[in-house]
């Protein structure tokens, strides 16, 4: 991690900030690192004593950090710098359990749909497409500044952000996706497994030059560790639907951004009842998702929200494909916008 790129950015104890304590982390390297330069590991002290670790570069931001730790030791046994023998032994370990066959699927498809772009059945959407048309609504947000890639998975987007902004953040729940982005940044390579069938992976391997000003972190995008009007663009990328409380996310997005910035959402629309329940999605019988979702933008829907918008970009239906494996791929028909704060 850059400290550096902190520098400009007060990350917020989202602990204290449950109890109405707006308490502002202090970065701590350990191994005698140089708090100006690259910071593999150390912590976050909250001064009222909460305590937010880095790992592998990456630091970890959540308000639940017992129960972080609980769901995701597995993951991190082979990262720490134990003896690389040991390492070894744990990265067996964890590559044996079945959980394990999900989490690699899981990193072959996003890897897939960022960056390796693997030729899809005859006649259907390529990705390297996709990602020219969300480049290109993306480039409507404001350059300069600070922008802040929610939900970003493995990265690409906060790395194309990167292109027109000082400085990305982008912020995952899911430490294995951003870790892959990390690592992509740190190698400025591609390394991942594509999975053919079910078992059945193919190393792929390629170069990337991924920019530096990107800082991946681990939190809550519902409870972002971040003052309110920090960032001049907030984007979340297929979030929305991902999340149980979508206004709450549409919320947070908009604390976030100063007045003048760009919000940049694109989204599917596949509510799924075992994240969100019915009463949560942002459409009914008389009423689709998009033209919701507009209307809340422009406070004609929840006034309480107090949401002030004008959007400046909008791509009704852009295709977005996701491959599981060679026999099963799924085909997503997103709606995008750009939207400027009032
Ligand atoms: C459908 S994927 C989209 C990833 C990427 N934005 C893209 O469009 O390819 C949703 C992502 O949001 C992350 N996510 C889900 N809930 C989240 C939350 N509350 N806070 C942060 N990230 C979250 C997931 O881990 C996953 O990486
Ligand atoms: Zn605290």
């Amino acid at each position: 991690m850059n400290a550096q790129a902190l520098a400009a950015l007060a990350l917020i104890c989202p602990s204290c900030r449950q109890q109405g304590v707006e308490a502002r982390l202090q970065l701590r390297p350990l191994d005698g690192s140089d708090a100006s330069h690259a910071v593999d590991n150390g912590f976050f002290d909250c001064p009222r004593g909460c305590r937010y670790p880095i790992i592998a570069g990456i630091p970890i931001i959540l308000r639940d950090m017992a129960d972080w730790w609980q769901q995701s030791r597995h993951h991190l046994s082979a990262m720490t710098s134990e003896p690389p023998e040991m390492v070894d032994y744990f990265a067996y370990l964890a590559h044996a359990h079945p959980e394990r066959l999900a989490e690699r699927a899981l990193l072959s498809t996003y890897m897939d749909a960022h960056y390796g772009h693997p030729t899809p059945p005859a006649s259907w959407p390529d990705s390297a497409e996709y990602w020219q048309h969300i480049t290109t609504l993306a480039e409507r947000t404001t350059a300069g500044g600070l922008a802040l890639d929610l939900g970003c998975g493995v990265g690409r987007l906060s790395f194309e952000l990167a292109r027109w902004h000082q400085q990305v953040i982008g912020l995952d729940l899911n430490f294995q996706l951003v870790a892959a982005a990390a690592c992509i940044q740190r190698t400025q390579q591609l390394d991942y497994e594509r999975r053919l069938r079910g078992q059945q992976f193919t190393r792929v391997t390629q170069p990337w030059s991924a920019p530096s000003n990107v800082l991946f972190l681990v939190a809550d995008a519902l409870d972002p560790p971040f003052a309110a009007a920090s960032f001049d663009t907030v984007a979340a990328l297929n979030l929305l639907d991902n999340v149980n409380v979508p206004l709450v996310l549409l919320s947070q997005m908009d604390a976030l951004l100063r007045s003048g910035g760009t919000l940049l959402l694109a989204s599917p629309y596949e509510w799924r009842s075992d994240i969100s329940e019915v009463s949560q999605w942002l459409e009914n019988a008389d009423q689709d998702a998009a033209t919701t979702l507009r209307q809340i933008l422009s406070a004609q829907l929840i006034p309480q929200l107090s949401l002030n918008y004008q959007i400046t970009a909008e791509l009704a239906e852009l295709p977005w494909v996701l491959r599981q494996h060679q026999r099963f791929w799924q085909w997503f028909i997103v709606h995008c916008l750009a939207a400027r704060k009032g």
